[in-house]
């Protein structure tokens, strides 16, 4: 059969991404463009910002795509975006320029829940015989969301776990604020993970609460403000970049010893419920961060000594925020004709 093409464009946040990805799992373009110079002045993602600069970004994304494939817009099989969720300004901007172009082309369209798309990287960029079977576990952390699920289908997700209040993709880029680390070409989280790379163990410790430990929920306001309070005690005001990488590498251990415990409660429950997972699917911005990669390995492996479970991580360039999941996720609807409607609407707010 002949090759199926998607072309995807994702807006949702504050990455550009434009793809082209073929239904035999060929990555043909891959271009995002960051806002990161941007919304460093602003403090954080800012909406109108994030819209305004898609509007500006998106088109000449779309161009370098086609032009990286070496392919014309008619050569185009499909039409993908990202429908949700996400912050509404910046998911209409992408939406409309997919529509658009499916319209223009008469080309069929496919919108993508963000976090679905996440999850489904993993059988895009693993062989496949590692590729995940169903039903899976996914731990997917982001900016927006921090989500434990077990995956029945392409489309069936059960939350087991979500955040009481904020996503730990947010959290890491508000301490990194607060530490007064440059953001740099790789935004606040990843140039938080940088700058406390190197470092032995801190004699910082925080804790995020004894009560949530048994918990199937994440927490990470607590966490924010133990970090918070402890650089405002007075004697902190001038700190030198050995204290603040210890503030900063403290506040990591914390954020992701969460994550682990959720991950192993997880596996536990899902032992109690009979179910039996093979794999651990790991991915969203955060997952691109070598520390919990590394820690979730040992986990998965005492989690599950005598039936061992395979922990798969997207690579990190995937993990963030790129068109390339948006395609892949889009492709099996593609390929059984379930397409969507020109006048389909905008999720800004889609539980998975
Ligand atoms: O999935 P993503 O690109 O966009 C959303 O869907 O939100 O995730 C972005 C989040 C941001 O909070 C960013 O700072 C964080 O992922 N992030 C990281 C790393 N790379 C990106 N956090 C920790 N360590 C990293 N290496
Ligand atoms: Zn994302």
């Amino acid at each position: 059969a002949r090759q199926f093409t998607v072309l995807a464009i994702e807006t949702s946040a504050d990455d550009t991404g434009v793809a082209l990805v073929t239904h035999d799992r060929h990555i043909r373009a891959n271009v995002v463009i960051k806002q990161h110079a941007v919304h460093e002045q602003h403090g954080g993602i800012h909406p109108m910002y994030a819209a305004r600069l898609h509007m500006r970004n998106v088109p000449g994304a779309v161009w370098r795509a086609l032009t990286e494939a070496g392919m014309a817009a008619t050569d185009v099989d499909g039409i993908a975006f990202t429908r949700g969720p996400g912050m509404p300004g910046a998911l209409g901007v992408g939406a409309t320029a997919a529509k658009t172009l499916a319209a223009a082309l008469n080309k069929p369209l496919v919108g993508v829940h963000h976090m679905q798309a996440h999850a489904l990287t993993a059988f895009l960029t693993c062989s496949p015989s590692e590729a995940p079977t169903y039903p899976f576990l996914t731990l997917l952390v982001s900016g927006g969301h921090t989500l434990l699920l077990l995956a029945y289908s392409p489309k069936n997700f059960r939350v087991l776990a979500t955040t009481l209040d904020s996503a730990v993709g947010r959290v890491y880029d508000k301490v990194a604020r607060m530490l007064g680390i440059p953001w740099g070409p790789l935004g606040p989280g990843a140039a938080l993970e940088a700058f406390c790379a190197p470092m032995p163990p801190p004699d910082i410790t925080f804790t995020s609460g004894s009560k949530m430990r048994r918990r199937m929920a994440f927490s990470y306001a607590g966490l924010q403000s133990a970090v918070q309070r402890y650089i405002e005690e007075p004697d902190r005001e001038a700190m030198d970049d050995e204290q603040r990488k210890a503030i900063a590498q403290a506040f990591q251990r914390t954020a992701v010893a969460q994550l682990e415990d959720k991950v192993t409660l997880g596996i536990r429950m899902c032992q109690q419920m009979d179910v039996s997972v093979r794999h651990v699917v790991v991915s969203g911005g955060v997952a691109s961060n070598e520390y919990l990669r590394e820690r979730l390995r040992e986990t998965v492996a005492r989690a599950s000594p005598d039936m061992p479970i395979q922990l798969v991580f997207p690579p990190p360039a995937l993990c963030t925020d790129n068109g390339v999941m948006i395609a892949w996720a889009a492709m099996g609807r593609f390929l059984v004709g379930d397409y969507d409607k020109h006048i389909i609407d905008l999720k800004p707010e889609w539980n998975i």
